[in-house]
């Protein structure tokens, strides 16, 4: 039996991930009690599996590099980066979407100046409005996208909505939904062909779990 190291991202997919690792018999004690440590052994009889923790961004280049051999990773992350591994499975969960959000009375066809999006994912606004034809003004930003049109900084943002809490707490409206995003699992290429049998049967696993 080979070793097999995953990635997982850190934050809001981890319990997800844990859960779904947990109910095809992997021995995920050390995950569910980390503390501060970084990588994660988990042994029984049918699996040899090391875990790392990062975040999400970074599960995608320690997957691409082969560091790890899979990654857990949100299709948001995906879509931003476009990187070189292959996405084996839709997990179905962390579900959540990519919307244009602005204060009331927004209009991204009204008026002649060129609107002012901030974002998290420039790649995935430039994608959408590039798709639509509107020229706007991309502006990234890292976090609380939602401040951006409240005090000024950008006409619109382009952001992920879950439970629709964050935009509804301070007045913003969704214009236009842009697409669904749910967590994906990754594998490095080469992986995919030196450990094809317990990559293979980890993912046939999995995917009877989620259906
Ligand atoms: C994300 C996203 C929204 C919020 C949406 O931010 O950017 O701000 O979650 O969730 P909701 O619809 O359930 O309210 P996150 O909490 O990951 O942190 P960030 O704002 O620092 O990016």
């Amino acid at each position: 039996m080979k070793k097999i190291k995953i990635a997982l991202t850190k934050g809001r997919l981890e319990k997800h991930a844990i859960n779904i690792f947990k109910s095809i018999g992997v021995n995920v004690k050390e995950l569910e009690d980390k503390g501060r440590k970084l990588v994660f052994h988990c042994k029984n009889e049918d699996y040899d599996i090391d875990f790392f923790l990062v975040k999400a961004p970074d599960v995608t280049t320690y997957v691409e590099y082969g560091a790890a051999d899979i990654g857990i990773v949100g299709k948001d992350t995906l879509m931003e980066k476009n990187k070189q591994f292959y996405e084996v499975l839709d997990l179905k969960v962390g579900k959540c979407k990519f919307s244009l959000a602005a204060l009331p009375g927004f209009d991204i066809n009204k008026g002649y100046n060129r609107k002012k999006i901030a974002t998290k994912y420039p790649e995935v606004a430039r994608e959408y409005f590039r798709k639509k034809e509107i020229d706007v003004e991309l502006i990234k930003i890292e976090g609380s996208v939602e401040l951006a049109p409240i005090v000024g900084l950008a006409d619109a943002i382009v952001d992920i909505v879950e439970t629709g809490t964050t935009l509804r707490e301070n007045g913003l409206l969704i214009f236009e939904d842009i697409c669904d995003i749910s967590a994906r699992m990754i594998v490095n290429k080469a992986s995919m062909k030196t450990k094809r049998e317990e990559i293979g049967d980890l993912i046939d696993k999995v995917s009877r779990v989620i259906a």
